[in-house]
C-alpha cells in the first residue's frame, strides 16, 4: 500500500491511502505524485494540516534510531517540489518551502525558506496566503 500511495494516479487517492497508513492529513490538502511519507517504520509521526500543498517528489522522513519527535506541517503551508523534510520539525502556518530544499529545523509561520539546509529568506506576502492548494489543484 505504501508504494501505491506514493504513485497513486490522483492527489485525492494519495491522501486517502496515506491516511490509511496512519498519516494525519487535514481537509483540502494535496500530496503530489511520487511523494514519500514515512509511515511504515513509524506510525503517527507525520501530521499535515488543512489547505497544505506538498508538491510532487518530496520526501518526509520521520524515523531514525537516535532521534525522536515528529513532522508537523501546519495549515496553509506550501512545500515546493522535491523537498526533503527531516524530523523533528514543525513548518508553521502558511510557510513556503522552496523547491529542492532540505528542512532540518523549525520554520516559523508565513516564512519563505529555501536551500540546503533551508533558511528563511523572507516572509510570505499577504496576497499569496491561504489559497495555494486551490491554485495548483490538479497540477501538483
Ligand atoms: C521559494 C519560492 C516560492 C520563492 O519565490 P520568490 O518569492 O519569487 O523568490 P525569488 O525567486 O525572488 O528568490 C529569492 C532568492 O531565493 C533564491 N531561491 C528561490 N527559490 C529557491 C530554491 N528553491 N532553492 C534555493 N534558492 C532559492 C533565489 O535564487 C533568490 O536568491 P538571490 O536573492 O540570491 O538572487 C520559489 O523559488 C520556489 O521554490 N517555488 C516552488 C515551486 C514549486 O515547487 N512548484 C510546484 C508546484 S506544485
Amino acid at each position: 500500500m505504501r508504494i501505491l500511495a506514493r504513485h497513486a494516479p490522483s492527489n485525492s487517492l494519495r491522501v486517502v491511502l496515506y491516511r490509511g497508513l496512519g498519516v494525519s492529513i487535514g481537509m483540502n490538502t494535496l500530496i503530489g505524485g511520487g511523494t514519500w511519507i514515512d509511515c511504515v517504520y513509524v506510525k503517527g509521526k507525520v501530521k499535515i494540516g488543512s489547505n497544505v500543498l506538498v508538491s510532487g517528489h518530496s520526501i518526509l522522513i520521520a524515523h531514525d534510531p537516535w532521534k525522536s519527535g515528529e513532522i508537523v506541517i501546519e495549515d496553509g503551508a506550501w512545500i515546493g517540489v522535491s523537498s526533503t523534510i527531516i524530523f523533528p520539525v514543525r513548518i508553521g502556518k502558511n510557510a513556503v518551502i522552496g523547491a529542492g530544499s532540505v528542512v532540518t529545523r523549525d520554520i516559523p509561520e508565513n516564512a519563505v525558506a529555501v536551500g540546503v539546509p533551508a533558511r528563511v529568506i523572507k516572509n510570505r506576502g499577504r496576497e499569496r496566503i491561504g489559497d495555494m492548494a486551490d491554485k495548483v489543484r490538479g497540477l501538483a
